[in-house]
């Protein structure tokens, strides 16, 4: 399991408790509604029997899987495979496009792609996201070009049982895999996520199982022993006391991409009525050469939870003949200067609250662990600060309009 600690006092009392137990009680009562499958997904067998089935399939016949969606169509996958490509001896290649409407990078794309090779997996829930369709038009003109007749056993729509994608899947005699009722950015259990990292080589089975352990502490009804329900208090004090930027500091290269997915569902899950905390994802070493400033020395209006975790390889550093450098470093492990620029930068921002969720290892498990331990945080978050978590109004406004505006033939 990760554990969670807090750098920064916080009373928990018994009204907290009390709080507690009325919101898990409420997410019990509503085990059976589409709000909760988050939790339900990660334990449903016959789900990922199915999955696993359709991955099999897939890497028997393909070597490249092109995946398009945006989103929680895409980041939960992007999120797994880049954190967890070292666990794999023999990848398989997932590529991942779709995500935007500007065309720079997919001329080299469909110039490259070997079509006889290549299946691809097109998922939008809604089935009808501008970004991804606009692609899949292109993709598909290709495959067509390519292969004939033949190009409809290399298209797989992953999505729900209406809306345009389905009717194109369905007229056209494409494979339908069926998107529960999961929303996007809470899906990285479901087949959004497992079918990409499955197919790339990683282990979907120890995700899951990481992800049942962290859905535990939905039982969990003593604050202390619940960090999940800690960190949701943490951010909802912290914005109380008009600290209103949510940092993510992440010390892990392969864990980048998490920052952007964590960054769209605190965003999207939590902004909502004039209410919410602005998530900025950050990367160390990285970004202690960029916002790291701005957090030690600028508005005191943010508060920071580190991630940090073991590296599995030993690599030390050489000696370059400098004394200077060779007495500092030379020798040192990589692990051992990362965890020291976490030590480093935790105290510089002394003046921020903080906390650090601790992975002993990135692997399947932990990440697991970590990316159930987050959406359930921000499920708690979205209870104490009374909105809803599961919807998206904002986002589909802006995608009602940007249809409008395409429909009066906007130049
Ligand atoms: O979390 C969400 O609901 C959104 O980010 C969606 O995943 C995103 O807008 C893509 O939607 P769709 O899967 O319908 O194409």
């Amino acid at each position: 399991m990760i554990t969670y600690s807090l750098h920064s006092p916080l009373s928990l009392g018994p009204k907290d408790a009390k709080k507690l137990q009325d919101i898990n009680k409420k997410f019990a009562r509503l085990s059976n509604d589409p709000s909760m499958s988050f939790l339900t997904t990660a334990h449903d067998a016959r789900e990922l029997t199915e999955t696993k089935k359709i991955i099999k399939r897939l890497r028997n016949q393909f070597s490249t899987l092109l995946v398009l969606g945006i989103g929680g169509s895409d980041l939960g996958a992007k999120t797994i495979i880049n954190a967890l490509s070292h666990t794999v001896k023999q990848p398989k290649q997932v590529i991942f496009a779709g995500d935007t409407s500007d065309p720079t990078h997919l001329p080299t794309l469909t110039a490259s792609l070997d079509y006889k090779k290549t299946a691809v997996l097109v998922i939008s829930k809604s089935g009808g996201t501008t970004e991804t369709l606009a692609t899949f038009s292109v993709i598909l003109e290709r495959f067509k070009k390519a292969l004939g007749k033949n190009h409809a056993h290399h298209i797989f729509a992953l999505t729900s049982s209406s809306g345009t994608l389905f009717e194109i899947a369905q007229a056209q005699g494409y494979e339908i895999i069926s998107h529960g009722v999961v929303g996007g950015r809470f899906s990285v259990f479901s087949n959004v996520g497992l079918i990409p990292a499955g197919f790339f080589g990683i282990n979907v089975d120890k995700i899951v199982t990481g992800a049942q352990e962290a859905s535990t502490l939905v039982a969990q009804n003593t604050p202390r022993n619940n960090p999940a329900f800690t960190h949701a208090c943490f951010a909802v004090t912290n914005a109380r006391k008009h600290r209103n930027i949510a940092v993510l500091f992440i010390y892990s290269a392969g864990l980048a991409t998490c920052a952007k997915w964590y960054t769209q569902l605190w965003a999207e899950s939590l902004g909502k009525n004039g209410k919410g905390t602005t998530p900025l994802g950050l990367v160390g070493p990285t970004d202690q050469h960029s916002a790291l400033q701005l957090l030690q020395d600028g508005p005191r209006d943010k508060f920071v939870t580190f991630v940090t975790t073991a590296q599995t390889n030993n690599l030390t550093v050489s000696k370059l003949g400098n004394p200077g450098f060779d007495s500092l470093l030379a020798g040192k492990s990589f692990n051992t200067i990362l965890q020291a620029q976490y030590e480093g930068t935790k105290k510089a921002l002394k003046h921020t609250p903080a906390s650090t969720i601790k992975l002993e290892q990135l692997n399947e498990q932990t990440l697991g662990n970590l990316l159930m331990f987050f959406m359930l945080s921000v499920a708690y978050t979205a209870q104490l600060m009374n909105i809803n978590a599961f919807d998206q109004p904002g986002v589909e406004e802006s995608k009602k309009l940007t249809k409008k505006l395409l429909i009066s033939n906007f130049q």
